[in-house]
C-alpha cells in the first residue's frame, strides 16, 4: 500500500472517530494513537499553545520536552510562521530541539481554531531521514483542519 492509499484509508476513520467529540485532550490522544499505530512513526503527538509557549500534549512515543518557546525548534517555528514545516534532516535545522537523539526527520502541522488562531501543533518524528513529503502535508493538513473545526479550544 502506498502512503497516499494508507492516508486515504486511515483519514476517514480518524475523522469519524473525532466527530461529535469535544474533549480536546481525549481527541488529541486518540488521533496520536491512530496515526502512530498506522504509520509506525517514532513520535506522534501534540503541543498546545499556552501564552508565549507550547506545552506538551497527548502523544505516542518516547518522553519529550514539556515546553517550547515561540519561534524555537521546529514546533515553535511552525507556530510562529503559521505554516507546516517539513524537515528532511533535523541536524540541518538550526535550533532543532532534540527530545530524542534517534529522531532524524520530522513534520510539524499547525492546528487552528474556528477564528484561525494557532491553538496547537501536530508534531511527527521519524527515525529515518526524508520521511515526510507533500503527501503527508496534504493529508495531515486536512486532518488538522477537521480537528480545529470540531474542537472547542480554549
Ligand atoms: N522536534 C521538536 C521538539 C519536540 S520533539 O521532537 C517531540 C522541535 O524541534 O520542535
Amino acid at each position: 500500500m502506498t502512503k497516499k492509499e494508507k492516508y486515504e484509508e486511515i483519514l476517514p476513520q480518524v475523522v469519524a472517530m473525532i466527530e461529535g467529540e469535544s474533549n480536546v485532550v481525549s481527541v488529541m490522544a486518540n488521533v496520536s494513537a491512530a496515526l502512530h499505530e498506522a504509520f509506525g512513526w517514532w513520535w506522534t503527538g501534540f503541543y498546545t499553545v499556552n501564552g508565549d509557549r507550547l506545552e506538551l500534549g497527548p502523544f505516542q512515543g518516547p518522553v519529550a520536552c514539556y515546553r517550547i518557546k515561540r519561534g524555537r525548534g521546529v514546533c515553535g517555528t511552525a507556530w510562529d510562521r503559521d505554516e507546516t514545516l517539513i524537515v528532511p534532516d533535523v541536524e540541518q535545522f538550526p535550533g532543532h530541539i532534540a527530545c530524542s537523539s534517534l529522531s532524524r526527520s520530522e513534520i510539524v502541522v499547525p492546528v487552528h481554531d474556528a477564528q484561525g488562531n494557532v491553538v496547537a501543533v501536530l508534531d511527527i518524528d521519524s527515525k529515518d531521514l526524508n520521511t515526510f513529503d507533500q503527501t503527508d502535508k496534504l493529508f495531515l493538513e486536512k486532518l488538522t483542519e477537521e480537528l480545529g473545526k470540531t474542537m472547542e479550544w480554549c
